[in-house]
């Protein structure tokens, strides 16, 4: 009996979608405590007991995988085509008769959620959180691990900040945690939250010197609420992170809160320039805030910081200095158009 259900999901090639899916995939099935090994030769076990294996593995095109309960084995297919500028993905399983319990609960448990949650808008959603807003999985762990096209905003931060052994920084939205490497050379104590917990884990590590040493506590927390106490960091930064805060006044308040009086606050944002390119696609694009210059100074000012102002720096020797190819260079880093450096003092 061959069964077999469709979505489309937009503005996403099927090459992407695939690697998504497998992400998705191996995340729903360890919520079960099973494991997907991916590839060609992969399995999906439980307590070392294999459920099942991949058959077909075409990255981009088709994965196929037999799944057995009780000597019943049967077969789902998800196959993967172009669709406009998005992929429809066609999920089609063979089972016998009378025997869906384990294919079924597969189905019901790990392809449908996946499948359902693959509409427009949530699929968007889902794909924002995964990169960007909210990241997790390995793709996620490799990208802030080295966050090559965020280095030069880093070298452009911490010449802003200016840290000194004497600082306490807060960072808000550590991401993996190399912007806090980098500042933690100066000598300075630091603090930092993130609301991921991949990424607070993965700043942890890249951190682990600093942790040991007392001289840095990081911790899985929004920015709407920072779990610090008044008035007891010398300076603060966020980078690549305003842009996903529902309440930016009320999250620059908590940081103005943490801040001693005279702390200063450095916060980096792409502007509008960068909408739709590949610095920030679609589906993430129509989901960021987006700034004017002014609006950010308008929103630090009724945070409550006594003085703000945006610089717009030139990027392009900090993205030489990062080793990033000269045509990225020269698309994404050079002109001032591309950037907004806010610094605030309170
Ligand atoms: C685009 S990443 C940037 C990470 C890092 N700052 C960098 O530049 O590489 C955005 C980060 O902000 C975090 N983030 C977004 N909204 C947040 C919130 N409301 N509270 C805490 N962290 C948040 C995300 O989890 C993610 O790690």
């Amino acid at each position: 009996m061959a069964t077999s259900i469709s979505v489309d999901v937009p503005e996403l090639e099927p090459s992407k979608c695939f690697d998504t899916f497998i992400d998705q995939l191996s995340k729903d099935l360890e919520k079960s405590k099973m494991k997907f090994d991916a590839g060609s030769t992969g399995r999906m076990t439980q307590d070392g007991a294999e459920l099942g294996r991949v058959l077909s593995w075409q990255p981009g095109k088709e994965i196929a995988l037999e799944w057995r309960n009780d000597d019943v084995t049967s077969k789902i297919i998800f196959a993967f085509e172009q669709q406009g500028d998005g992929t429809r993905i066609n999920l089609s399983w063979e089972r016998p008769m009378d025997s869906d319990s384990s294919l079924g609960w597969f189905a019901e448990q790990v392809a449908s959620p996946f499948l359902s949650s693959a509409t427009a808008k949530n699929f968007g959603d889902w794909l924002t959180d995964r990169k960007a807003r909210k990241p997790w999985g390995p793709e996620a762990r490799k990208t802030y691990g080295d966050p090559m096209y965020h280095k030069p905003n880093f070298y452009a931060i911490l010449n802003a900040l200016a840290l000194t052994k004497d600082d306490y920084l807060l960072e808000v939205g550590c991401g993996g945690g190399v912007l806090l490497n980098w500042a933690l050379k100066s000598g300075c104590r630091a603090a930092a939250v993130d609301h991921s917990q991949d990424m607070v884990a993965l700043a942890k590590e890249t951190n682990a010197d600093a942790l040991n040493a007392g001289r840095l506590e990081i911790k899985e927390a929004d920015a709407h609420s920072l779990p610090f106490s008044d008035s007891i960091f010398t300076c603060a930064v966020s980078t690549g992170v305003f842009g996903f805060i529902s309440n930016p006044v009320g999250a620059m308040r908590e940081v103005h809160r943490t801040l001693k009086d005279g702390g200063r606050f450095v916060m980096f944002t792409a502007t509008k320039a960068l909408k739709g390119t590949l610095a920030a696609p679609e589906p993430m694009a129509t989901r960021l805030f987006w700034y004017e210059d002014e609006e950010l100074v308008e929103l630090a000012v009724k945070a409550g910081f006594k003085s703000a102002r945006v610089e717009n720096p030139e990027l392009s020797d900090y993205a030489r200095q990062a080793g990033l190819p000269e045509d990225v260079v020269k698309e994404y880093f050079t002109g001032s158009k591309n950037n907004q450096l806010l610094i605030a003092l309170k």
